[in-house]
């Protein structure tokens, strides 16, 4: 075959085109462009080609392959079968999300806790620094605060500052639009005033879930996680009421069998403060497994968060009469609070947060 003869094929072809219906049900990539098409057996033809033309030819038929495929696309006609509906190709199934782990764990704790007579609330997580440090004890340039590696917000201090709270007198209310600064809240605790001015009266027993915001990231760290908050408050609250309370909790969630400890702690919030324990479940309690010391806790006790009796100072600044009525508080984290269950083998919360599905499927 010359080159003249190639070229006098693909004018022939190119006829041929000229006259096809371009509608639905013509599939022209498989006529002219398929494996067994029109341009394959004219390509084949190549090796008739004097070896000298040969170069020139591919050049040629690479050119005319082009046009076709520019030709589809001019027309629209879509190179697979689209008018054709194959009903043996298995179905694309719409994948279903569910509920993330902790939203799944915030149900859990709210339920067992409603159980229980408590009712949930939720407080801003935005909220004025007298919410989330001075009403719990804490003045502006108190060193406890540090504790809490807050996020300030850049909101000014011109708002009016016109807090009537007076630690030595009870039942002084401020007034709800506080001003001052402006705070990422660092804790749920600031929901125990703001609880105390929304029943104004005893009894109060509250749990508050809300997200929380420090500035700490590590394996035990994030910078946006969960607390759940307790709050009880009434005439004749003690100790008692609080360690019942985490019993109960530490048998529901983890297990018949979960014992919970209480170790002294300093809060301004509440006095006297505890850091509070849950006995391992891997040890049952004991530190040690297999003759070795327990890699899980390593003491037998897995600490989940803070309590405490509501500080007199707190109650007044929420207008409730520290002569009459007594409360316990307490404070976990959620990511926490989860991640010690049985068989979850969590090492590092931040996977909570890490959008990777590969992990988040397995709950
Ligand atoms: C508090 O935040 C107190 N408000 C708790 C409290 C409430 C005490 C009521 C007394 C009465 P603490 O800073 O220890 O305490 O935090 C409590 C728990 O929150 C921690 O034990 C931990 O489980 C969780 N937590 C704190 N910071 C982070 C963080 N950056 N990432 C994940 N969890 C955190």
């Amino acid at each position: 075959m010359t080159i003249s003869q190639l070229e006098a094929q693909i004018t022939s072809i190119q006829n041929q085109i000229a006259q096809e219906k371009f509608d639905q049900s013509f599939d022209f990539r498989s006529k002219y462009l398929g494996k067994k098409g029109i341009f394959n057996s004219l390509a084949k033809e190549i090796v008739n080609i004097d070896p000298q033309d040969r170069k020139q030819a591919g050049e040629i038929l690479n050119k005319f392959k082009n046009d076709l495929e520019n030709l589809i696309n001019q027309k629209n006609v879509s190179p697979d079968h689209h008018h054709f509906f194959d009903l043996t190709i298995p179905g694309l199934s719409t994948k279903n999300g569910h509920t993330h782990p902790i939203s799944q764990a915030m149900e859990e704790i709210t339920q067992i806790f409603q159980e229980i007579g408590f009712t949930r609330v939720r407080y801003p997580e935005v909220d004025w620094d007298w919410y989330a440090f001075e009403s719990l004890n804490m003045p502006p340039t108190h060193p406890a605060r540090d504790e809490w590696e807050t996020f300030f917000i850049n909101n000014g201090e011109n708002i009016t500052k016109d807090v009537s709270y007076d630690a030595n007198s009870p039942r002084q209310r401020h007034p709800s639009l506080i001003g001052g600064k402006l705070v990422m809240t660092p804790h749920t605790s600031n929901g125990q005033v703001r609880e105390m001015e929304r029943l104004k009266e005893p009894p109060i027993r509250m749990i508050n879930i809300a997200r929380c915001y420090r500035r700490q990231q590590d394996v035990t760290h994030t910078q946006m996680f969960h607390q759940f908050e307790g709050l009880v408050v009434d005439q004749g609250i003690n100790i008692q009421h609080l360690k019942g309370t985490l019993d109960y909790f530490a048998q529901k969630f983890y297990g018949q069998g979960t014992k919970s400890r209480i170790r002294p702690f300093h809060f301004q919030f509440t006095e006297p403060s505890f850091e509070v324990d849950f006995s391992c479940h891997i040890c049952g309690g004991t530190g040690e497994r297999d003759g070795e010391k327990c890699r899980f806790c390593k003491s037998g006790w897995h600490e989940v968060g803070g309590a405490g009796m509501v500080h007199p100072n707190v109650l007044k600044a929420g207008g409730i009469d520290p002569d009459v009525y007594t409360g316990f508080a307490f404070g976990w984290g959620i990511e926490r609070t989860y991640t010690l269950k049985e068989g979850l083998n969590i090492d590092d919360i931040r996977l909570l947060y890490s959008a990777d599905l590969r992990f988040l499927q397995q709950f």
